[in-house]
């Protein structure tokens, strides 16, 4: 049993934030950000259109290009590590929103690798017997936990949504691999609100994004090519049978460094980090759904999709488009 991608969808703020606009709050400048990650701008959520909103933009047109209604979905799981609520789920007001009544909703929480996680465990239910069709999202807005002052994280991320409508299907390509260090979680890390109530005398805080970059890049550059001959040699799939490799958004340095490991060119390394920095679970549904409104992808190419992120947490999927 695999999975058939029938429809995707992407929605991103249309507040743009240069590199030059970041350079006015904190000691940065464009060829700084640009030489170091690739990323040119970003896009930034306003008051009122959070996570679950972009979601439900991307949810809608990835329905519409389906060609299926919102009732035809069996699940819904939605990847995100910035909800607008501690409850309910993304998931369930993604559900509302689009009327998909008949839905199982829920959240995954696994940062950048959120997607591929989601779009795992569909899989598992399509596998199982359980479901065959399910919307899979993966939405952010980290502008929220930035901490605006840091210019070591501030200039990396932005705000997005994407998602894609699956269905199970009996033929076909698809391998994939996961994995998980929680040893290594304070390379990348954000606290939800600290453990204080009227015992302790304090209000709860919320904490902001820390990062450690040089261990995340080299955690990155070393786990994203190991998972991606996995799902190659679990495939029996000669490396040059891919026509792309997408990968979680974060730097053009580290796509640089995994194509000369897996030696391949980097024109099989789609991006668009320029105009949307690092979007965490919502780089690889929007990227995908771009190149699929751009006509780049063609039913039966055979791509490779990879995330990596806090936690640690990573994966890689095998299929065929
Ligand atoms: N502008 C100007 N200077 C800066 C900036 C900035 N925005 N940020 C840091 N610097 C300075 C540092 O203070 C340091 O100065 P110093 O030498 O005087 O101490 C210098 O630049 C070099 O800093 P490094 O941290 O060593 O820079 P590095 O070359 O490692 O690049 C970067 C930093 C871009 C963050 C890199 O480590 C990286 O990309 N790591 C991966 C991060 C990542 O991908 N995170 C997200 C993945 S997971 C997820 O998506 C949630």
């Amino acid at each position: 049993m695999t999975i058939k991608i029938i429809g995707t969808g992407s929605a991103v703020p249309e507040q743009v934030v240069t590199n030059d606009d970041l350079a006015k709050i904190v000691d940065t400048n464009d060829e700084w950000i640009r030489t170091r990650t690739g990323i040119e701008e970003r896009r930034i959520a306003s008051a009122g259109s959070g996570t679950s909103h972009m979601a439900t933009e991307a949810a809608k047109k990835a329905l519409a290009q389906a060609g299926i209604s919102a009732k035809d979905l069996d699940i819904i799981i939605f990847a995100t590590s910035t909800p607008d609520c501690c409850f309910p789920s993304g998931a369930c007001e993604v559900q509302a929103a689009i009327g998909a009544d008949k839905a199982v909703a829920f959240d995954i929480s696994a940062a950048c690798s959120g997607f591929i996680f989601a779009l795992h465990t569909v899989h598992s239910f399509f596998k199982a017997g359980i479901y065959q069709t399910g919307l899979v999202i993966g939405a952010d807005t980290l502008s929220k936990i930035i901490d605006w002052q840091d210019r070591s994280t501030c200039v990396l991320f932005g705000d997005g949504a994407g998602a894609a409508v699956v269905r199970a299907e009996e033929h076909g390509t698809l391998h994939m691999t996961m994995g998980s260090d929680g040893s290594k979680a304070s390379a990348l890390a954000c606290t939800a609100r600290t453990t204080d109530s009227f015992l302790t005398g304090k209000k709860p805080e919320l904490g902001y994004m820390t990062m450690d970059g040089q261990e995340v890049f080299k955690f990155a550059v070393k786990t994203v090519p190991e998972a991606i001959r996995t799902v190659l040699s679990e495939g029996g799939t000669h490396i040059d049978e891919i026509k792309y490799f997408v990968l979680h958004q974060a730097n053009y340095r580290i796509f640089e460094s995994i194509a000369k490991r897996l030696k391949i060119s980097m024109e099989k390394f789609p991006t668009n980090l320029e105009r949307f920095g690092n979007t965490s679970g919502a780089t690889i549904p929007i990227l995908l759904d771009e190149m699929n409104r751009e006509g780049k992808l063609e039913r039966g190419d055979k791509i490779v999709l990879a995330g990596f992120g806090a936690g640690l947490t990573w994966g890689a999927t095998l299929l065929e488009w």
